[in-house]
């Protein structure tokens, strides 16, 4: 039996639970029918010509024959437009509304009978007939986006009336700049660049394991960040309805002809037609999209060490024989995460007792050896299990979704029959949260969201729940094409809250598979069942980069793939890729072959032992990275292109990432390789492994041995990493490691070091680092020289031939 199949048993096509899912979807479908509006004739809308202006807060109100177009710039440079009357909260994204209207900025007429707004970043512009341009300072279009057009019922006829606005299609068409480059969209397999295609904004389970050619997939997000010669921008529409991105890169007419402008056409079901638009560096962008979503949460140091989980690891004694396997090695361990095979009959907040007897115990024993357990959480809950009991005695109504006609809608997840948390009622989440008392007491130290897109293997048509379910949509009310979206990001909230009053003296450790715009204030994901092979390796880096292009900084692959046996080549290279993203973690499936590194031969065991070595010694820069990512937004792992947006080369480069401000990874994606091209931002870069320095821009071959891919330093770099021979202790044996910087030249970065296990934020220390009489001396904030920094590249040499633009 292969994995498909036996998936499809554990979800019981051909059986009892098979026909039961069957009689479900039809019932569904019915209920579609009688709870969806119906959609007759409908009538297109734009909004006509501009008839009147009137000044607001931070801009102003255009009225035009059939909408108003309201236009505000907020403190702190964001800018929010919105149509028809929509404001900006309440907002699942954007807590609170956003930022207050900068008063400083007001709304004057423009040239050609049309008007703007000017403010210290960007020139929000309006023409007679409803577009809205982005414009730099100076005067170049980040993006024109032409007036929008409504679909809406025939007045009179079936679906108008109240609420029929909400549900009124709608589609705004853009265009950037013909040199301009895609980013983002939640969660993408096939970028980090996105492509021509067409991109589904509604979180999917792909519902087996997934490559590039996969999308949607469990995170997708109204949220685009546009790379171009004239600036970087990110725009937010602030809907959480199902919807579609058709993009299309632009085309420079080179001299034989005109441009061709990029376009992004954003087609949406429903809800408020509203954006946000942040422009300036990446950096910026980025700073000002997590003061709008909210600051990324800080995980605990032990989630930035190695992690192993399994699918079936099937009793306690075989997590020993796991753990005992590491530490036998000296093979560093920081968390084992056990999946649904170690809850009684699958069902979420239970426990098999016979394989699992004594799991406080195990987790303290685990402790002991500095291993921590983290459990798997799934929303749905087994109708008749205590946990439902419980769950329709939350509230008037019960804590489940319903159908229109009041009844629990019933889906098929791992435990049979299931219903589903109505994560958008604050109350639900209030009672959801308090039933994690059970996995801290079971000794779990962090959580692990899964199938919460949400999942129904039951053919609904697709596999979630009936878009007719009703929801509370936090006291707006409405039904599940509203809520889909956000129905994962209300779990995490539920689960983050509730982990927060249980244990108000520790930062949770929570990741989610699905989620939205503002995931990261709960925690981060991971890749999700990713296909075992060189193109999963590939589409597990686009993923983390376009997250955290998102706002969702912290997120991993399964190391190996989730499905099947990698080779032992393809095995070591993903482990080397995941030893420098944020969650570094095995994981595969029941059917999958074994993940230790030790199960791939000696040679694949010593290569491995170094590259979780070189993780424990850099932990510390990632725990600097995590504070960073609270405090700017900036995620860990970032695009080449992140400090040079307008080198052209770099956007387009696809294989390597800048880890933090002094790294760039170049990971091996392609079997039989020994060597790779490396494209260089400009200034100096050391070869961590051979100390030889190269100069950027350029592209530079080098080696990439089967015991390591390139990783090369920023020349003047500040790196926080565990001193030689210091333990793995909270904040213990850090020192600055500094790399020399080019001649002439100074350098510097800061080191946070882990404050402890609370929500402290952590001191930043500054240092500097400098020549002085022919030596590098590295110098703390106070200008006192630091005795135990480590000084690298200071003795490094060129090697011949190599430079700007060679090899
Ligand atoms: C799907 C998840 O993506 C995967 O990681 C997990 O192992 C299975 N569900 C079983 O819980």
């Amino acid at each position: 039996m292969d994995g498909r199949d036996l998936v499809r048993a554990l979800k019981g096509f051909g059986t009892e639970g098979g026909r039961r899912a069957w009689r479900s979807a039809l019932r569904n479908r019915r209920a579609d029918a009688a709870g969806l509006p119906r959609r007759g004739p409908e009538r297109a809308r734009v909004p006509g010509l501009l008839a009147g202006t009137e000044p607001a807060p931070g801009g102003g109100l255009l009225r035009f024959a059939r909408s108003e177009l309201l236009v505000r710039v907020t403190v702190g440079g964001a800018v929010f437009w919105s149509w028809d009357g929509a404001s900006a909260g309440p907002s699942y994204a954007v807590p609170g509304g956003g930022p207050e209207p900068d008063p400083r900025a007001v709304l004057e007429p423009d040239t050609g009978g049309g008007w703007r707004v000017v403010s210290q970043r960007v020139t929000v512009g309006v023409s007679r007939y409803g577009a809205v341009e982005v414009r730099t300072p100076g005067g170049a279009v980040l993006r024109r986006e032409l007036p929008p057009r409504w679909w809406e019922p025939h007045p009179g006829g079936p679906g108008a009336g109240a609420g029929a606005r909400a549900g009124g299609r709608w589609m705004v068409r853009a265009e950037v700049a013909a040199d301009a480059r895609f980013f983002g969209l939640g969660g993408r397999a096939g970028g980090p660049r996105l492509r021509d295609g067409a991109y589904r904004l509604w979180n999917t389970d792909p519902g087996g394991a997934f490559g590039p050619g996969d999308d949607p997939l469990y995170i997708t997000m109204p949220v685009q960040l546009v790379v171009a010669d004239a600036g970087t921008h990110l725009v937010f529409h602030d809907s959480t309805w199902d919807g579609r991105v058709l993009l299309r890169e632009g085309e420079e007419g080179a001299g034989s002809g005109p441009d061709r402008p990029g376009t992004s056409e954003l087609r949406m079901d429903g809800g408020p037609l509203r954006c946000w638009v942040l422009a300036g560096t990446p950096a910026r962008v980025l700073r000002g999209w997590a003061a709008l979503t909210g600051a990324p949460a800080v995980p605990p140091a032990w989630a930035l060490g190695y992690q192993h989980a399994r699918w079936g690891f099937g009793s306690a004694d075989e997590v020993r024989r796991v753990v005992a396997g590491y530490r036998s090695r000296g093979l560093p361990l920081s968390a084992v995460h056990l999946d649904i095979d170690h809850y009684d009959g699958h069902r979420v907040f239970t426990v098999d007792r016979e394989r699992f007897p004594d799991l406080p115990g195990l987790a303290r024993e685990l402790d002991g050896a500095g291993v921590r357990l983290v459990s798997i959480v799934d929303p749905a809950v087994k109708v008749g299990d205590a946990v439902h009991a419980a769950g329709r005695e939350v509230g008037a109504q019960g804590a489940f979704v319903r159908d229109a006609a009041g009844r629990e809608v019933q889906g098929e997840v791992w435990p049979g029959r299931c219903a589903y948390p109505d994560f958008t009622c604050p109350e639900v989440r209030a009672w959801w949260g308090g039933l994690y008392a059970e996995r801290l007491a079971q000794g779990f130290s962090g959580v692990w969201h899964d199938m919460n897109e949400p999942v129904s293997f039951a053919p609904f048509g697709e596999t979630t729940l009936p878009r007719s379910a009703r929801h509370a949509l936090d006291g707006e009310g409405g039904d599940h094409r509203a809520a889909h979206n956000v129905y994962a990001l209300g779990m995490a909230r539920a689960g983050w809250e509730g982990l927060v009053r249980l244990r108000p003296g520790e930062r949770p450790f929570l990741f989610s598979r699905s989620g939205w715009a503002g995931m990261q204030r709960y925690g981060g994901t991971w890749s999700g069942d990713v296909a075992t092979g060189w193109e999963g390796l590939r589409a597990s880096l686009s993923l983390v980069l376009g997250l955290g292009l998102c706002g969702v900084p912290y997120s991993g692959p399964d190391v190996g793939g989730f499905g099947g046996s990698p080779s032992p080549e393809l095995y070591l290279r993903w482990l080397q890729l995941g030893a420098y993203l944020p969650l570094f973690r095995t994981h595969s499936a029941l059917w999958a072959g074994r993940r230790e590194p030790w199960e791939f031969g000696p040679e694949v065991e010593r290569h491995a032992a170094a590259v979780l070595a070189e993780r424990e010694r850099l932990r510390p820069y990632f725990v600097t990275l995590a504070h960073l990512a609270r405090r700017t937004g900036a995620p860990y792992v970032r695009p080449l292109w992140w400090g040079d947006p307008g080198d052209r080369a770099l956007r387009d480069c696809e294989d390597a990432f800048l880890l933090g401000d002094g790294l760039l990874v170049a990971p091996v994606l392609e079997p039989g390789v020994e060597r790779r091209g490396v494209r260089l931002p400009r200034g100096r870069w050391y070869d961590t492994a051979t100390g030889a320095a190269y100069e950027g821009p350029g592209r530079v071959l080098l080696d990439a041995p089967a015991g390591r891919i390139p990783v090369l330093a920023r020349a003047g770099a500040v790196l926080a990493v565990r001193a030689a021979g210091a333990g793995a202790e909270a904040g213990g044996g850090v020192v600055p490691e500094a790399w020399a910087p080019a001649p002439g030249r100074g350098g510097g970065g800061v080191v946070v070091r882990e404050p402890g296990p609370g929500f402290e934020p952590g001191v930043v220390e500054r240092y500097a680092v400098r020549w002085s009489g022919g030596e590098v001396v590295v110098e703390d904030a106070a200008g006192a020289r630091v005795e135990d920094a480590v000084v690298r590249g200071a003795d490094a040499v060129r090697p011949a031939g190599v430079g700007p633009g060679q090899a």
